[in-house]
């Protein structure tokens, strides 16, 4: 079964209805603060107007329970006219009502729906909804590979109801994620941060099976310390996901996989002083990988010829503790023989705007739905694409 990619096919003069994943991130005072999401998308946009075609673009923001003005892509319709400079973007309030637009749309205008999950059809997955969306256009094409993880009616349903096409986009992540999860150049390192084991077990399930090395970081290392009997304090830890952490380190041990804890910190009270883990007091709390972890794990990094990393090693939201995860994407960005992937809402918000982003092979705009991929080697959304 294939996907048709728009790299391979020409669609020209045509009502393109083309799911983007804009649901970009916003700093307190409402201001978009990452639009990598949108900066993605501009490659099949750009064709896709080349090619004389009218675009309908549809995304989600969020996920607001019903109509709510916080959730509005207003703010996204404003950053996507900067880079498309010629073309006017309407955001259209409510397609259901306002038919004419579509009618009326003129080659030099492009036309947005309000938030989609405003309609409860979306995240219902309702046919009868999809099928609504499907009268707006004559083709349709996904290039929101980040939402391609949920069955909603725009990512599933539409492409049974349209000629349907991958985007560019889309088939640079697959291309991409594809060289982790199958014959990857070796070593193969990935690392693992962020608060949470629960979210991300299966991931690491995987990860043992297809890395050589997996470094474990941010506050999810702390339940793998404690499954190893070390104290980790105050330090958040999922208790219930203990017993996972120690089957996941069996599995890796059995394997003959090299899973890496952090062997010292930076503990809340202490910003400027670093602690074995074996010290951790009992009001202490791990805010950080210390220094001589960052050692060991540049180290692992500076070897591998293929990197994966989701999720920050640290608190980096307060510059205190944001020294490891920094370590981490400077050790990524020296290794240029080695393929590099990063993905994630978190890791993507630590890295934004840095030096030497070029460095980095492939920026993923999947949070959710990298991980899925990697674990499932396909998503919904891919598999609704293939014909
Ligand atoms: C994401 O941010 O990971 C995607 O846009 C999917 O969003 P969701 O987790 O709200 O479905």
């Amino acid at each position: 079964m294939n996907i048709n990619f728009l790299s391979q096919h020409e669609v020209s003069h045509k009502k393109v209805l083309l799911r983007v994943d804009f649901n970009v991130s916003f700093n307190k005072r409402h201001k978009i603060s990452d639009d990598t999401r949108i900066q993605q998308a501009l490659p099949t946009i750009r064709k896709l107007l080349k090619q004389q075609n009218k675009l309908i673009l549809i995304s989600h923001l969020g996920e607001p329970k019903q109509r709510d003005k916080q959730f509005s892509l207003q703010s996204v319709v404003k950053d996507l006219s900067k880079y498309l400079p010629s073309y006017h973007i309407r955001l259209v309030d409510d397609f259901q009502k306002d038919r004419e637009i579509f009618i009326k749309q003129q080659t030099q205008e492009i036309l947005m729906l309000e938030n989609i999950r405003f309609y409860p059809g979306e995240q219902a997955n309702d046919e009868e909804f999809a099928r609504e969306l499907s009268l707006l256009g004559e083709i349709y094409v996904n290039d929101a590979f980040g939402v391609s993880h949920r069955n909603n009616a725009s990512v599933t349903q539409l492409p049974k109801l349209l000629p349907a096409y991958g985007g560019l986009l889309m088939e640079k992540e697959i291309n991409m994620l594809d060289k982790v999860i199958h014959l990857p150049k070796r070593p193969l390192v990935a690392i693992i941060g962020g608060s949470k084991i629960s979210t991300k077990i299966k991931l690491i399930k995987k990860l043992i099976d297809l890395a050589d090395t997996v470094l474990i970081g941010g506050g999810m290392a702390n339940t793998f310390l404690l499954a190893e009997n070390f104290m980790v304090g105050e330090s958040l830890v999922e208790k219930d996901e203990v017993k996972y952490a120690f089957q996941l380190m069996s599995d890796a041990r059995r394997a003959h996989k090299k899973l890496l804890l952090p062997l010292d910190a930076i503990v809340e009270d202490h910003p400027d002083h670093e602690t074995s883990v074996r010290n951790v007091k009992k009001h202490d709390s791990i805010r950080d990988i210390g220094s001589e972890t960052q050692a060991i794990f540049g180290r692992q990094i500076s070897l591998a010829r293929t990197i994966v990393w989701n999720g920050p090693v640290g608190m980096f939201e307060d510059n205190r503790f944001s020294r490891g995860t920094e370590y981490i994407y400077y050790a990524i960005t020296q290794n240029q023989d080695a393929i590099s992937i990063v993905g994630g809402g978190d890791t993507l918000a630590a890295i934004n705007h840095k030096e030497y982003l070029d460095r980095i092979t492939h920026i993923s705009t999947g949070g959710g739905a990298m991980l899925e991929y990697i674990e499932k080697g396909t998503l919904p959304g891919i598999e609704a694409l293939k014909h």
